[in-house]
């Protein structure tokens, strides 16, 4: 079987390099050449654990190729994956559907043959169908051309291992012959026991934004009780172990800190409530919104703290230890850690930034942070350390050592990873969210 994968981004690359370890012969496309170059010499222009030796790997043995020519992916490929992004719009909740419907229609009007296409990218409920009869109206009646919806629940820092073995398949679409061919590509997952959910377009849709909508309440729902824990004087990672063990809780997804942010979650939550309004449904998706402002004033909480601690911010300097939205990755996309940072920066402090991987990333967006090239350099005379991505070299620092390096020995540890007896045995003031200071 053929494969084309439409845009190349994490999503869509991870998707790609996966399908040719499965042994398909594999085209990813990309209307960004220079993207595309490097991909072809088996470069990978992002930090995702294990996809580099994949891309090498099937870029050398040729079941890899890369392209920027619609017509090429059209004539030759039986699946088409759509993986293109569906960022938020500027200045509004909405997800913007420019690349979506972009490389749909694009991809329409060039395929010669018949085909499959399969759309992964997370998108407002409705647009499946929208596409679909977009493909029938540009499409010549010659060709056979079905449209399944097959959302995709890889997390960054885990993507290919998400990708080769998921947890679950979802597909929605109409036509069981398609569902049979999707079944075909996932052949090796469904042999190992992964269920397959098949349903209507609409269900697939839905059960993306369902799904990243749940992961977000979770985590607000612990960070609004951090606010009370740490205003009583009571402690969140006990509470988020205490209900974690009723198995119809979990204990996933209910460490209280800094909050989420990333590509994904933030965007996704917008776009659904924005979605359903859309609807006439004005009021069903407006707790949403709540969990957004929980998650968003967890940031100011770590400003305020700053500023507590210091009094004035005002030419102190600060060391960030992190700015990617979570550790095993270098994405910065609406980081708290890179937001915190900013703001201190705003309220004239000198902010240091260290981070093992999203230096280049975060520079990009703020330039005018201070990034060095170890978190030693970061510390270094600080007045104040803010832990704000649990990087594993963060969580194994040493307070003794580290105290001989700043200024001021002060810590706001905003992802509660760090042993706090073994701070302040060090002489450390410190900081949490959801814990009492000590
Ligand atoms: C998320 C979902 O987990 C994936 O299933 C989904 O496929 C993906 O979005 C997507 O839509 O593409 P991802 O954005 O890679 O994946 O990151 P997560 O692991 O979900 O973490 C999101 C944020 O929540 C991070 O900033 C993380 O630090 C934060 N988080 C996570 C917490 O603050 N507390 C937790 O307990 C867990």
């Amino acid at each position: 079987m053929r494969i084309s994968v439409i845009g190349t981004g994490y999503l869509g690359t991870t998707h790609a390099a996966c399908m040719a370890e499965l042994g398909f012969e594999v085209v990813g496309l990309d209307s960004d050449p220079k993207k595309i170059e490097q991909l072809a010499s088996g470069v990978l222009p992002f930090h995702e654990p294990g996809l580099p030796e994949l891309l090498r790997k099937h870029t050398a043995s040729g079941r890899l190729r890369f392209t920027t020519s619609y017509a090429e992916v059209g004539a030759w490929a039986d699946v088409h994956f759509i993986a293109v992004g569906t960022p938020q719009k500027a200045g509004d909740h909405a997800a913007d559907m420019t690349y979506v419907d972009g490389a749909t229609s694009a991809l329409a009007g060039h395929i010669t043959r018949d085909c499959l296409i399969v759309g992964k990218s997370t998108v407002p409920v409705g647009t499946a169908r929208r596409l679909g009869n977009l493909v029938r109206e540009s499409t010549s009646g010659d060709v056979k051309v079905d449209l399944l919806w097959n959302p995709e629940f890889l997390r960054e820092g885990y993507a290919v291992e998400d990708t080769l073995r998921p947890d679950r398949l979802v597909a929605g679409g109409d036509s069981a012959a398609a569902i049979d061919l999707l079944k075909l590509v996932y052949a090796k997952a469904l042999k190992s026991g992964t269920p397959f959910i098949s349903t209507d377009l609409e269900t697939a849709e839905l059960v993306k934004a369902a799904a990243n909508a749940f992961l977000a309440t979770k985590i607000s729902f612990i960070n609004a009780f951090s606010e009370v824990t740490e205003h009583v004087g009571g402690d969140i990672r006990v509470l988020a172990d205490a209900i974690g063990l009723d198995n119809r809780i979990g204990r996933r997804f209910l460490n209280a800190g800094v909050g989420f942010g990333g590509g994904c979650l933030p965007k996704d939550i917008r776009a659904l409530q924005a979605r359903v309004s859309e609807l006439g449904l004005d009021r069903t998706m407006r707790f949403l919104s709540e969990v957004d402002e929980i998650n968003l004033r967890r940031r100011d909480r770590v400003v305020h703290l700053a500023t507590e601690i210091l009094k004035d911010l005002q030419g102190r300097k600060i060391a960030v230890l992190g700015v990617a939205f979570k550790p095993h990755s270098d994405d910065v996309r609406d980081s708290p850690a890179l937001d915190v940072a900013a703001q201190l920066f705003n309220a004239g402090a000198d902010v240091s930034v260290f981070d093992p991987e999203a230096m280049e990333n975060a520079r990009k967006r703020f330039p005018r942070l201070n990034y060095t090239k170890s978190a030693a350099e970061a510390l270094e005379n600080s007045a104040l350390t803010i832990l704000l991505t649990e990087w594993d070299e963060f969580k194994e620092l040493n307070p003794t050592e580290v105290g001989d390096i700043v200024e001021s020995k002060a810590i706001i540890d905003g992802r509660n990873v760090l042993h706090v007896q073994d701070w302040l045995d060090a002489g450390w003031r410190f900081e949490s969210l959801g814990r009492r200071s000590v």
